[in-house]
């Protein structure tokens, strides 16, 4: 790959945890979430992603963590230049090379910080100025999540009604409040069904259109925990939406089950580190693995209790992150 030219860009961008999830859409198409969402970023989990626009090419080119990515990863990526192309008004295709510093085989969703970086190095490569409120509407069509992932600290994604309604924004900063996401991946060899199949099945459960009308009320509860750094009342709501979330997941047609038996042992042991003082919660994403939050006081405590849990293989740690920034070269 010749690195040298001009329409080259490389930007960097954390993926997040939400703390109010996202789960189905109003426009599949447009990716307009069924409601609106709360989350933020891991600070010490990235992806960094170059794009560079060359005229000799016939097609776009990608390489994920240092392989040609796949038919259907390649096409995702595809589809989403010809966004930024239609935008910039140009037909070039692309070189994109895209690594992350977290183990993709660990579950944890990459597509978030993998299309924030991906939106970014490419609208900077063909020189296309657009504020970062635009920048979250477009990393949204790519993936769902990522639309958050352009800010950092505590960021909320409007649902919105609309393609121009639909974007995040950022409610505090990173030193807001230093709680920290230990990742509690637990061993797994099956396969899970991906967010975007699992997005579909939504509307299928009889639990989705009650778990949408409350949105805005745990919203508002989960936002005023933050402001107010109120950690019992962040663990309950947290709880609720991650377990709404899930009844959801297992009621659709066909049922989504992403829990395996380590999981619901670290949730119990959660519980039990809580009941005796520690502040600590968990949020389950569409995967087996646990997000357990907690303060960075007790942050140590709970390492130590999740690593001894069987089936826990590894633990990440992070606190808040930035939000998706371009590099020099
Ligand atoms: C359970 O953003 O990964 O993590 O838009 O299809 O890429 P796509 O889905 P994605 O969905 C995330 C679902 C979730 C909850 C959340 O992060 O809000």
């Amino acid at each position: 790959m010749d690195l040298t030219s001009k329409d080259i860009a490389t930007a960097r961008a954390h993926p997040n945890i939400a703390l109010i999830k996202y789960w189905g859409n109003l426009d599949n198409e447009l990716r307009l979430p069924a409601n609106s969402s709360l989350s933020f970023s891991l600070g010490t989990l990235e992806t960094q992603t170059t794009v560079q626009f060359d005229e000799q090419l016939t097609s776009d080119r990608v390489v994920i963590d240092d392989v040609p990515a796949s038919d259907s990863a390649s096409q995702r990526v595809c589809l989403h230049l010809d966004r930024i192309r239609r935008l910039a008004d140009i037909k070039t295709y692309a070189y994109v090379e895209s690594n992350s510093n977290f183990p993709s085989g660990a579950g944890i969703a990459s597509s978030a910080s993998a299309f924030a970086a991906l939106t970014l190095a490419a609208c900077s490569a063909c020189n296309l100025e657009i504020n970062s409120r635009a920048l979250s509407r477009l990393a949204r069509q790519g993936s769902g999540s990522a639309s958050r992932s352009i800010f950092g600290g505590f960021v909320i994604w409007y649902a919105g009604k609309t393609d121009a309604e639909s974007y995040a924004e950022s409610i505090a900063d990173k030193y807001h409040w230093p709680i920290v996401d230990l990742i509690t991946i637990v061993n797994t060899s099956h396969k899970t069904v991906g967010s975007s199949e699992g997005h579909l099945l939504a509307e299928t459960s009889p639990l989705q259109i009650i778990r949408v009308e409350d949105t805005p009320r745990r919203l508002e509860i989960c936002q005023q925990a933050i402001m107010d750094r109120d950690f019992n009342a962040l663990a309950s709501i947290v709880e609720l939406d991650s377990n709404m979330m899930h009844a959801v997941m297992m009621t659709s047609k066909p049922a989504l089950l992403y829990w395996s038996a380590a999981t619901i042992e670290i949730m119990k042991t959660v519980s039990r580190l809580r009941h005796e003082g520690l502040d600590i919660c968990y949020t389950i994403d569409a995967g087996p693995n646990v997000h357990c939050i907690c303060t960075r006081e007790h942050a140590h405590s709970a390492h130590d209790v999740l690593k001894k849990i069987p089936g826990v293989v590894d633990i990440l740690e992070s606190p808040p992150g930035d939000g998706a920034v371009t590099l020099d070269r």
